[in-house]
């Protein structure tokens, strides 16, 4: 009876919004997310209203604050890259998206949910997932997976007969499938499509070409408090400011371009392009404030439960038991990963050049090659090496 559509304004969910209007026959709630996709999201209300969406049926919300401090930043605390590159997002976004759609429809009353995902991507798992973790019963409907109009072409019809707005951009083959948030801007499809072909200057939107970035370094600080940015330069900012900040840094800098031919959960391969300006740069920082702060077991142990993390996160398992245990053992890691980080920018690097920590374990008396005034005791070393050879030393003589 009534459903609620994670709405972007576009033309693929306008044609979802009036498809399960017609096909349902149902009441439609839109939910717009601003996550920082840097999009107006006007034309989103305008849209709702044309095609018949009551007033207090349309749903816009600033989520950004909450992105990233509650979504954005735990993630960054556990270092997660899936296959050792990809910063995740798109992915760390649809668990917000989900949760809020649930808690809309709690509030109108709907018992259904719908999104303009495809079925064949990693998306449609991911908001589902979501979904049903956080309410067992609810109605899924993915009219990507159900309806006929299977064609951009049947799509811009379906479009012209109810007079939804199509982009001029749209009217031909559209270029690429993008996705866009605070985090990163992903494109996937199309000239992208054969994985040899080099990614176009003209679908990066978002970073200057690394070659055209200015030819003097820039260095910035990062301050860290408990494992998450709280300060660029000294000057505090909250956690959506922050990121929006090493944006523009990385923007300038051409930081963060990704091209990367991946395994969707799915089991199919595709090649996306990311770019994740100021993503890149905090992961960075990030590490660069552990080197000083984690003891070697704690940090060795939280990277090999980075790729696990990074699975789950991929895969959308989100609101699962066991990404919440691993975020815990994460968080508890990050209780003394305090202090500064300096980082170096250039033509599309980033690089850690100092930190310092009240809680730093370096210690320059023990490790200097200079007089260490008792600090150490190299004869130590030697019964340690010896206790640690035995072993090698008793299989060498039995193998001759
Ligand atoms: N391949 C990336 C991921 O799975 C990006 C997906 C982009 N999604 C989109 N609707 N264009 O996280
Ligand atoms: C989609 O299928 O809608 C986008 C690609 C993906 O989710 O992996």
């Amino acid at each position: 009876k009534r459903v609620v559509l994670a709405f972007s304004g576009g033309l693929d969910t306008s044609v979802i919004l009036k498809w399960l209007q017609q096909e349902y026959q149902c009441e439609v709630v839109t939910f717009t997310a601003d996550l920082g996709q840097g999009e107006e999201l006007g034309p989103a209300r305008r849209v709702a209203e044309t095609l018949g969406v009551k007033a207090e049926h349309i749903f816009i919300e600033d989520l950004r604050e909450e992105f990233v401090k509650d979504f954005v930043f735990p993630m960054m605390r556990a270092n997660a890259l899936y296959e050792g590159l990809y910063l995740l997002g798109t992915s760390i976004a649809r668990p917000l998206i989900s949760k809020r759609q649930i808690e809309i429809a709690k509030l109108t009353g709907a018992d259904a949910v719908s999104h303009g995902a495809t079925g064949k991507g990693n998306d449609q798992i991911r908001f589902e997932l979501g979904y049903y973790g956080l309410n067992p019963d609810v109605k899924v409907i993915a009219p990507w997976r159900e309806w006929d109009l299977t064609s951009r072409t049947r799509l811009i019809e379906f479009a012209e007969k109810h007079q939804i707005p199509i982009p001029k951009d749209k009217r031909g083959e559209s270029p690429f499938s993008c996705d866009a948030n605070m985090l990163h801007t992903s494109s996937e499809g199309k000239v992208l499509e054969d994985p040899w072909e080099e990614v176009p200057d003209y679908v990066y939107s978002r970073t200057n070409n690394p070659e055209d970035a200015p030819d003097t370094p820039e260095y910035i600080t990062i301050d860290f408090e408990r494992g998450d940015g709280v300060a660029i330069n000294g000057e505090a900012m909250s956690p959506a400011t922050l990121l929006e900040k090493l944006n523009e840094y990385g923007r300038e800098h051409g930081i963060g371009r990704l091209d990367l031919v991946e395994n969707r959960f799915i089991g199919m391969k595709s090649r996306g392009m990311y770019e994740t300006p100021g993503g890149t740069i905090y992961h960075a920082a990030h590490r660069g404030i552990e080197q000083l702060t984690l003891d070697r077991g704690a940090a060795h142990l939280k990277d090999e439960l980075a790729p696990r993390y990074a699975e789950l996160v991929y895969n959308g398992f989100w609101f699962s038991p066991e990404r919440e245990m691993l975020q815990a053992a994460i968080d508890h890691s990050q209780v003394r990963v305090n202090g500064t980080v300096r980082l170096k920018l250039y033509k599309g690097s980033v690089n850690v050049v100092g930190r310092k920590s009240p809680d730093s374990l370096y210690n320059e008396k023990v490790v200097t090659f200079e007089d260490d005034a008792g600090a150490y005791d190299q004869k130590d070393a030697e019964g340690f090496i010896k206790l640690n050879a035995l072993r090698l030393k008793l299989l060498g003589k039995r193998n001759g």
